[in-house]
Formats: structure tokens, C-alpha cells, sequence
């Protein structure tokens, strides 16, 4: 089984490589933002719960994601692979994604960290803003976005080093450049069942 992760902060491209990433490699496309953001559409009492932090560009508490993400995984044997974006973002997060790939007996393979700098993160943001109709593309909440991943989540890159899944993926380029560097990197784990500690 091909599990992947994409990590990145706001507006490094994981949802645009993403897409192409399970497209390609036939493995299913798993979003948090994605799936949080349907509960809020829906309106339930969940979603209003949830709402309250992405409309505040904070994270939501990790049970409510570790909930999604369980009940998208479990149930799911003989599917080829997933690749997840957005999640794990806090080390909780982390430790417990390990926990549930090792009762699944599916390890996590390689985790994608693609690098990209702040000015244009922000630039991107703020070009989607005028027609991504997501509550958290503004100025200001796009700050605390960049914000909470530095604090939060740019942490888990020391604990993936750990293990050594870390592939890491200079973001700048345009979208098929990207797209490339991530795909030597899924191929040549699949060839060698290795991460090389390299910057593609
Ligand atoms: P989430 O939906 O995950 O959003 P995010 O991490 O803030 O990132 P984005 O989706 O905005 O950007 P992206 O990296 O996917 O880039 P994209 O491809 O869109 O999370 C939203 C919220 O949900 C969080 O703040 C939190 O509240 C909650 N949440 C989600 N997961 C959670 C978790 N695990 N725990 C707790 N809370 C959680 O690209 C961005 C733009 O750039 C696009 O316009 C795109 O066309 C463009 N672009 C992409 N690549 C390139 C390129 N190479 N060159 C030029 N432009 C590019
Ligand atoms: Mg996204």
C-alpha cells in the first residue's frame, strides 16, 4: 500500500499536487481542509463547532480530525494507497496516524515536504482570495494561518527526520516542475523502498 503525505504550509500547492499525485499513482486523495469544510457546508452542530476555528485560521482539536481521518481509513483494505494533505499537522496528530497505520499493518511510506517562501505564500492566498470562497482567504486570517503552521506544525518535520521519510521539494517552480520533483521522489522510494535524505 502507497501512503504518502503532503506536507507544506498554506499555499505550497498540496491540494494542486495532490490531485495530480492520486491521479497518477491511482492512490485516494485525503484531505482534512477538504473534508472539515464539507461539515461545515452540511451545517451540523460538528460543523458549527468546526467553523469557529477555520474562520479564525486556528486549528481544529486534534479528536475531531483523528475522528475524519479514522473513519475515511478504517474499512478501506486491498485499496491502493492514500495520500494525505493537511494531516498529520501537530505532533499529536502524528504520534496517533502512527498508531492507527501500525494496527492497520499499512506503514506511512514517505512524507513530501514541499518548500515554499512566505512572501509567496502569501501572494498565492491572496490571489485565490477572489474566487476560492473559502472563509479563511484574507488578509489577516491568512497571517495566522502562516503563523499556526510555524508554531504548530513545522515541528513534525524534525519528527519525520526521525524516521526518515522525510523527501523535501523546493516549491517555487511552476506547477509541472513540482509536480516532476515529487514524482523522482515517490519513484524512486518505489524502486528502492528508500528515502534518500535529498533536496529535489
Ligand atoms: P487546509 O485546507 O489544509 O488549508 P492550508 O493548509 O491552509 O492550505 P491551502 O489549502 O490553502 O493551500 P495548499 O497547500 O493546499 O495549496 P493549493 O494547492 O491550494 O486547512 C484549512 C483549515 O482547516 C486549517 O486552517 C484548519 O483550521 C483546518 N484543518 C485542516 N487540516 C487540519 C488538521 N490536520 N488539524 C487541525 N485543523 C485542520 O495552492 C494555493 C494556490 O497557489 C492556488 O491558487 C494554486 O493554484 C496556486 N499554486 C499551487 N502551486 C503553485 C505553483 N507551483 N506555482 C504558482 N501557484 C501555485
Ligand atoms: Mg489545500
Amino acid at each position: 500500500m502507497l501512503n504518502l503525505v503532503i506536507f507544506g504550509p498554506p499555499g505550497s500547492g498540496k491540494g494542486t499536487q495532490s490531485a495530480k499525485i492520486a491521479e497518477k499513482y491511482r492512490i485516494t486523495h485525503l484531505s482534512t481542509g477538504d473534508l472539515l469544510r464539507q461539515e461545515v457546508e452540511h451545517d451540523t452542530p460538528l460543523g458549527k463547532e468546526i467553523r469557529k476555528y477555520i474562520d479564525k485560521g486556528l486549528l481544529v482539536p486534534d479528536e475531531i480530525v483523528l475522528r475524519e481521518i479514522k473513519q475515511q481509513i478504517n474499512g478501506q483494505e486491498g485499496i491502493p494507497g492514500f495520500i494525505f494533505d493537511g494531516f498529520p499537522r501537530t505532533i499529536n496528530q502524528a504520534e496517533a496516524f502512527d498508531r492507527m497505520l501500525d494496527q492497520n499493518d499499512t506503514p506511512l511510506c514517505l512524507v513530501i515536504s514541499v518548500e515554499v517562501e512566505e512572501e509567496e505564500l502569501f501572494n498565492r492566498l491572496m490571489g485565490r482570495s477572489e474566487d476560492s470562497g473559502r472563509s479563511d482567504d484574507s488578509d489577516e486570517i491568512i497571517k495566522r494561518r502562516l503563523k499556526v503552521y510555524k508554531e504548530q506544525t513545522f515541528p513534525l518535520i524534525s519528527y519525520y527526520k526521525a524516521q526518515g521519510k522525510i523527501a523535501t521539494i523546493k516549491g517555487m517552480d511552476p506547477v509541472e516542475q513540482v509536480f516532476g520533483k515529487i514524482c523522482h521522489a515517490i519513484d524512486t522510494y518505489l524502486c528502492s523502498r528508500k528515502v534518500l535524505p535529498v533536496v529535489y
